[in-house]
């Protein structure tokens, strides 16, 4: 066996909410310390949008010093509570000002490609053809490399109709099944945005929704209402071994 390369996935860290009293901050610390804790080192790591609650410039200030202690490549993209143009005030962001986040990396034995679902002013997702494009012609640039496809809303069903509210819509989860369909170089699809561990496919593509490090999402298939879950946070270890891409989610205890 080879040496594993770990991609960390974190997400929704919501630095700047008191939900229910809860410190998010606490949460990030310990998450972070749990992934210092990972032999062997975590190889980059991916933080998939909802980092501040309110995208303010103090939040994105914090969030950068609580992740500092990780000391590897980290890429970041928004998520429904961010601003785009304050996001990159604060982080190393390709382009400018409001535009959407989409860019690629090369984590080494990954490549890392990043869409923007986001809708800014709202919290459902969107991709729309000009995303779509972009990442068509972005993954045909490169049709060897395995790779991590990252956003923040799962093109994924949770079955939880307040999440469905503010999830990627249908059309927009077969536009993009379209696309990696033509793609096969796609092992992963990584997101974020449901509090909650939750695994799908998409083109044949597994679907994982990461945990958020702060709180979780309840599973409940009737209610009209959002509730919380007492399970702990988590966060989302990618792991490619002998050419093999698995996933561990792993909760912060
Ligand atoms: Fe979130
Ligand atoms: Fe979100």
């Amino acid at each position: 066996m080879t040496t594993p390369f770990l991609l960390v996935q974190l997400s929704d860290l919501h630095i700047g909410a008191d939900w229910g009293g809860q410190d998010p901050v606490a949460a990030v610390e310990a998450a972070v310390a749990a992934v210092l804790r990972l032999e062997p080192r975590a190889g980059a790591v991916l933080v998939s949008g909802d980092l501040s609650e309110n995208a303010a410039d103090a939040e994105y200030e914090r969030t950068r010093e609580l992740l500092q202690p990780l000391g590897a490549p980290l890429y970041v993209l928004p998520g429904n509570h961010d601003d785009r143009a304050v996001l990159r005030r604060h982080f190393d962001v390709p382009g400018e000002g409001g535009e959407p986040v989409t860019y690629s990396a090369d984590l080494g034995p990954l490549r890392l490609v990043v869409v923007d679902t986001t809708l800014p002013g709202d919290d459902g997702g969107a991709l729309g053809e000009e995303q779509l494009g972009w990442l068509d012609a972005e993954l045909a640039a490169a049709p060897d490399a395995p790779t991590v496809l990252a956003m923040h809303h799962p093109p994924l069903a949770t079955g939880i109709k307040p999440l469905e509210r503010i999830g990627l819509p249908p059309a927009d989860r077969r536009a993009l099944a379209e696309v990696v369909g033509r793609h096969p170089q796609v092992r992963r699809l990584v997101a974020g945005h449901m509090h909650r561990g939750i695994a799908s496919e998409l083109a044949g593509r597994t679907v994982l929704a990461a945990p958020s490090t702060y709180l979780q999402a309840r599973l409940d298939g009737t209610s009209e209402q959002l509730t919380l879950d007492p399970a702990p946070p988590g966060f989302a270890v990618h792991v490619l071994v002998d050419g093999e891409l698995v996933t561990h989610v792993q909760p912060v205890g």
